[in-house]
């Protein structure tokens, strides 16, 4: 197989498995993260096929639905290219920036190692900001029939894993706790420059929420 068919054969893989998925992870997402990767990699001379291949997989099996353990999504990474006999030194880089790139709390720090990781990494952290951002939180809390908002309960800046997935905590505290952190997390220039819209929407959105959340005549 070229490459191209690997990326294509991946790309119809991928849409198959998450066309259904709940909204935070669905193909949509992927189509979006692997856009931006693609214009990321480009602008920071990355290795492009590595970078596609990681933003179509990233969100294959969701570690925080299997316990928090971010082995699997790597598990069916690695069988799926082994089906279509990928180099192993392909899979392995694939595979471990699966293994690495999610967001696991504000103080849990991320090991990501090469050029192209770090790339896919940004690439879905500007897919968790902005206008794109707000809408995905909400979503998520709703599907984890969570409270919008609930000014008794502060935001915690949460320092394991095990406390970042266990954490009752409501979708405007996950502003604090992850999306307005992000901007400052991010690996690339190019992503930066990106980020700096999505991040001032968002703080202009819980500026517009707590006035009309606090309105007096
Ligand atoms: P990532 O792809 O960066 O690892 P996640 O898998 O943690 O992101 O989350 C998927 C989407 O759901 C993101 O947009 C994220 O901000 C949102 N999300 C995750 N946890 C929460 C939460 N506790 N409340 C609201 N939204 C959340
Ligand atoms: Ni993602």
């Amino acid at each position: 197989m070229t490459s191209l068919q690997i990326i294509n054969s991946t790309r119809d893989f991928v849409r198959k498995k998450l066309e259904k998925a709940e909204s935070g992870h669905d193909w949509y997402h992927i189509q979006r993260v692997t856009k931006l990767a693609k214009y990321i990699g480009e602008k920071e001379k990355a290795d492009l096929y590595i970078v596609e291949l990681a933003a179509l997989l990233h969100d294959i099996a969701d570690w925080k639905f299997y316990q928090g353990d971010s082995s699997e999504g790597p598990k069916v990474a690695r069988k799926w290219l082994t089906k279509l006999k990928v180099d192993k030194e392909i899979i392995d880089h694939v595979a471990e920036i699966i293994s690495e790139m999610s967001f696991k709390g504000a103080r849990v720090i991320s090991h990501i190692r090469s050029l192209e990781g770090k790339v896919v990494q940004d690439a879905d952290r500007l897919d968790a900001q902005g206008a794109i951002g707000i809408a995905r939180a909400f979503s998520y809390g709703g599907y984890k029939q969570r409270l919008m908002y609930d000014p008794k309960i502060k935001p915690v800046l949460h320092k394991s894993a095990t406390d970042y997935i266990n954490s009752e905590s409501t979708t405007i505290n996950h502003f604090y706790e992850k999306l307005l952190l992000l901007k400052d997390r991010l690996n690339t220039k190019t992503a930066r420059t990106l980020a700096k819209n999505r991040h001032k929407f968002m703080e202009e959105f819980l500026e517009e929420f707590y006035k009309e959340w606090n309105f007096n005549s």
